[in-house]
């Protein structure tokens, strides 16, 4: 079988993503261009300032992914596009894009939903080891799900976040500390600079959060609890240390590590839920022959911590686990080209799209 060429578009958020991947899943290209150095300095993203560097960007980026991966556009055989879920302003800049090109080139353009491919990513790296169906902990900045993936466009929600993603409320968390203003923190995401301030704790118990939802039997989440107390427990120490306003707590390793612990043991327990009903003779039979695999994904699966605590429960079970490869876990232009891969790949019917004005974002 030829191979073919997939270019995959991702401008959901604040990253603009462009990479073109191969049937064969290899990665012939991989543009990124982060904007969190602009971002940093406004203490967040502010949607029309993420849009206009999107669009400064998004050409150049293009012309770059093509060069490095020695194509012509004409030799591109499908384009694929995040239209959902992202800030709104942000996709638009992407789907125009993909839309103006895929009608130049007279090539197919296909959707992608950003927590799909982030679900689907592991597949290119591991192929063959992961048929469907799989179960998937999805826990980003934006998200946090646990669903059943049976294919492109068919996963079931299990469960998601009743309130703020895992991603944000580290985000959020490490701005309130002021990491940012440690030099060699200053252009990280809270989950990462968390997840570094951690290792330095001398008394990691010293910081304890309650179990968020222990009662319930069901696979929601919900960080807003850890949030909220990780914000008054800073508020207590900067007041007993008399913190300057600019400044950090001293024992901010401490803090990070059982921050990292509560959102650890939180994901692990909701997980062991889904686990459980997997493991229900009705929903088992869904495995067929494939052995169980749990996978996880999205940006805050970069955290070696939190990945070794859900591999270590999925073992338990006697489960296989994967994620994806660190440079692929967090957004990028190479999942939304896998996406488009599979896509293709599942395609039997010949209902690529050429329909290029009736594809939205949503
Ligand atoms: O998947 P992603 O790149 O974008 C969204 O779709 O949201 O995830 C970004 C999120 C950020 O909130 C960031 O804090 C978190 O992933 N993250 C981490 C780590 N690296 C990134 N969280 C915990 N530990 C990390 N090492
Ligand atoms: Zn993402």
């Amino acid at each position: 079988r030829r191979l073919s060429y997939v270019l995959g578009i991702e401008t959901s958020c604040d990253d603009t993503g462009i990479a073109i991947v191969d049937t064969a899943g290899r990665v012939r290209a991989n543009v990124l261009e982060s904007q969190q150095e602009f971002h940093t300095r406004y203490g967040g993203i502010i949607p029309p300032r993420a849009q206009d560097l999107h669009r400064a960007r998004i050409e150049s980026a293009f012309e770059r992914c093509l060069a490095e991966a020695q194509l012509e556009p004409e030799e591109l055989t499908a384009i694929a596009v995040t239209t959902r879920p992202g800030l709104p302003l942000s996709l638009l800049v992407g789907l125009r894009f993909a839309r103006h090109l895929a009608r130049r080139l007279q090539k197919p353009l296909l959707p992608v939903h950003h927590m799909e491919a982030h679900a689907l990513q592991v597949r290119m790296e591991h192929p063959e080891q992961i048929p469907f169906p799989f179960l998937c902990l999805l826990a980003s900045g934006g998200h946090c799900q646990l669903v059943m993936v049976h294919g492109p466009g068919r996963l079931t929600l299990l469960g998601q976040t009743l309130d703020d993603a895992p991603g944000e409320a580290f985000d959020k968390i490490g701005r309130r500390l002021r990491l940012h203003i440690l030099p060699e923190y200053r252009l990280w995401n809270g989950g990462r600079a968390i997840e570094h301030a951690a290792q330095l704790a001398s008394d990691p118990q010293a910081y304890d959060f309650p179990l968020p939802l222990a009662q319930q039997r069901n696979c929601s989440f919900s960080f807003a609890g850890i949030k909220n107390n990780s914000f008054r427990a800073i508020r207590t120490r900067e007041r007993l240390e008399r913190t300057p306003p600019d400044g950090v707590i001293s024992n901010y390793g401490d803090f990070c590590a059982g921050l990292l612990r509560a959102v650890s043991r939180h994901l692990m327990h909701r997980t062991q839920r889904a686990i459980e009903y997997c493991l229900l003779p009705q929903v088992q039979e869904l495995f067929c022959d494939s052995p169980p695999t749990l996978v996880m994904s999205g940006g805050v699966a970069n955290n070696d911590a939190i990945y070794a605590n859900i591999a270590h429960l999925a073992a338990q079970y006697g489960w296989r686990s994967f994620r994806p490869s660190k440079r692929y876990c967090s957004d990028n232009g190479v999942m939304i080209a896998w996406h488009g891969v599979e896509q293709l790949l599942q395609d039997k019917e010949g209902s690529l799209r050429f329909d290029y004005d009736q594809i939205e974002i949503q």
